[in-house]
């Protein structure tokens, strides 16, 4: 009895302590605001969507750590093609609707997803993937590409990571 109430206290505590590390990690990890100044200097000057696109692909991927996939999808004739990413190679076309990406294309919202094995219709790229977060990109009230984003790490993003993707599409947006 005794060691079983030991054991509770002992696991607990462990998972309490891993939750702050991961947490603290995360935190300091990833500064958004500093990656954002990166992503304009990277950008000034240069107009052309894809290589802009390419370029914030490839920030994120050195920047973000705990991350297996980074790449956009631009929505062209109505669907959701592949575009500039980092990671192993993926689906190429993604129906609005379908997947986290679609969800989040369909809805203009950005969506998280703690456990992708539970999210209805997941679309499986890499099976390392466990969490996700998809960010729509919208210029002139019109969708034109979604950031998707995937861990090996189940519930690796949460609102500070959506505020800070969310204010790092702002810096790209007129470049675009
Ligand atoms: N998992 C995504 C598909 C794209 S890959 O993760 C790169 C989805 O469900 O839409």
């Amino acid at each position: 009895m005794q060691q079983s109430s030991d054991t509770s206290v002992t696991s607990r505590l462990k998972a309490f302590a891993d939750s702050k590390s991961r947490t603290i990690t995360t935190a300091v990890d990833a500064d958004y605001g500093l990656i954002s100044k990166q992503l304009a200097g990277l950008i000034e000057g240069e107009s052309d969507r894809i290589a802009n696109l390419a370029n914030c692909s490839a920030l994120l991927w050195q920047e973000l750590p705990d991350i297996n996939w980074v790449g956009f999808y631009l929505l062209k004739r109505k669907k959701l093609v592949l575009g500039p990413f980092q990671g192993k190679p993926a689906c190429t076309r993604i129906e609005m609707g379908c997947g986290v990406c679609g969800t989040a294309a369909s809805m203009g919202k950005t969506v998280i997803v703690a456990d992708v094995h539970q999210f209805p219709g997941h679309i499986a790229c890499d099976a390392a993937s466990k969490s996700e977060i998809v960010v729509p990109i919208i210029k002139d009230g019109r969708l034109i590409a979604v950031l998707d984003i995937d861990s090996p790490t189940p519930d690796r993003f949460d609102h500070r990571d959506q505020q800070g993707l969310e204010a790092l599409l702002r810096v790209l947006l007129p470049q675009l």
